[in-house]
């Protein structure tokens, strides 16, 4: 029996679970400490009530024989109607068409980002940006890929664009960006399509916060003309509707999508129907809420709660004169580490004097290094008291 060698290629844990140990041995050491964590991007708002209300009712349907339900319907990859129209409904608000059978429901953006790789050859090469959500790179590290990096960086506003000379298979794009909040413009995107286009390569789509964005900025990448031959979009109801401890998303992939003359839904399609048992009745019935009317106006409270904490913590970095991008079309804060810091080496400072965590910006990537992610999705009270004390350490340096 032999393991998968490309395993051993990774480094030693997951970026979140590092932190989440550090945090953890801080508290055992320090008991007497109130650990405030702005680390890990996980929402604190409660669901809406719109959702609990509908998985209530979803819960009282398996209670009775009569509306009891099993197995999802397969034919749409285990979606219930209601949700593939809530789903449709919000699309078509933005101008995209999409039928039924081209929305794929599963437990969330990151296990589709990684799953869809299965469909791939290792022989593909992967052009991510970096600094980058850490789930692209070791999940073609774990399939042996060779991995490229486009540089995001203060010069070109975090928002790298393709360069002509070098050939990908796959390419990742989240927008707005995690880490850095940074968000495309249509032209950015246009780049990339085209780009995708010309080197009949595959873009996967990353727009788990979507949500956030503000202005006329695209929400999706199949409102760029050409996508719909060269992407597939992955989305997530976790930061957009809290559900981060329930788990649903959705994948769209074009039926006109085709690679080798084969097609990437029905592959997907039949990946998804060997390896995957679909999401729980109500867990559908809370998410199909979520882009009905009143769901929107309930999620958008629970968004502005979010940003209102992104803006007290600007405020104490513009207090203190550091440079930090995002916050505005996302909730992460993407900060220049002060007085010449490296990453690490404040996470562990500001740790210890300050008793807050937050990410390490290199470890998103090598142009990460020297600066740190703050997420805007504590409680208020929370991030006021994380900021008060951040700034009474900065002041320190
Ligand atoms: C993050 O903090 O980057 C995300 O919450 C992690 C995730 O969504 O998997």
């Amino acid at each position: 029996m032999k393991i998968n060698q490309n395993f051993l290629n990774l480094q030693g844990s997951y970026l979140f679970s590092t932190v989440g140990a550090k945090c953890a041995t801080y508290r055992a050491e320090h008991p007497d400490r109130e650990v405030i964590k702005l680390s890990i991007g996980d929402v604190t708002r409660p669901l809406a009530p719109i959702v609990v209300d509908a998985m209530k009712r979803a819960a009282d349907e398996m209670a009775d024989a009569a509306t009891f339900k099993g197995y999802g319907p397969d034919a749409t990859c285990y979606g219930y109607e209601q949700l593939i129209g809530s789903i449709r409904a919000h699309y078509a608000r933005r101008g995209v068409v999409l039928a039924s059978d081209e929305i794929f429901i599963s437990d969330g953006a990151k296990s589709d980002l990684s799953n869809i790789l299965d469909l791939f050859s290792a022989d593909n090469t992967v052009l991510v940006p970096d600094p980058v959500y850490p789930v692209y790179v070791d999940t073609n590290i774990m399939a042996g890929r060779r991995i490229l990096y486009a540089d995001a960086n203060r010069e070109n506003d975090f928002l790298p664009l393709p360069d002509p000379e070098v050939h990908a298979d796959i390419i990742y794009i989240c927008s707005p960006n995690n880490p850095t909040g940074a968000a495309y413009q249509r032209e950015g995107l246009k780049a990339w399509v085209d780009y995708a286009l010309r080197e009949d390569a595959l873009i996967l789509y990353d727009a788990a916060y979507e949500a956030f964005l503000e202005g006329d900025l695209p929400h999706s990448i199949f409102e760029i003309e050409g996508a719909r031959d060269c992407a597939v979009e992955v989305c997530s109801y976790s930061k957009t509707a809290g559900f981060t401890g329930v788990r649903c998303g959705y994948t769209v992939i074009p039926s006109t999508l085709k690679r080798e003359g084969v097609s990437i839904g029905k592959l997907w399609a039949r990946r998804q129907s060997t390896k995957f048992n679909g999401v729980s009745y109500i867990t559908q019935m809370g998410a199909a809420a979520v882009f009905t009317e009143e769901g929107e106006r309930q999620i958008r409270e629970n968004i502005a709660y979010y940003k209102r904490n992104a803006q007290t913590i600007g405020r104490m970095l513009d207090a203190h004169g550091i440079y930090y991008t995002g916050g505005k079309h996302s909730p992460y804060i993407w900060m220049q580490c002060p007085a010449g810091m490296k990453s690490w080496e404040f996470f562990d400072l500001l740790l210890e004097n300050a008793n807050v965590v937050g990410t390490p910006g290199s470890g998103f990537g090598k142009n990460g290094e020297g600066f740190f992610r703050l997420t805007a999705f504590a409680t208020a009270e929370n991030t006021e008291k994380a900021c008060a004390r951040m700034g009474d350490y900065i002041k320190t340096l």
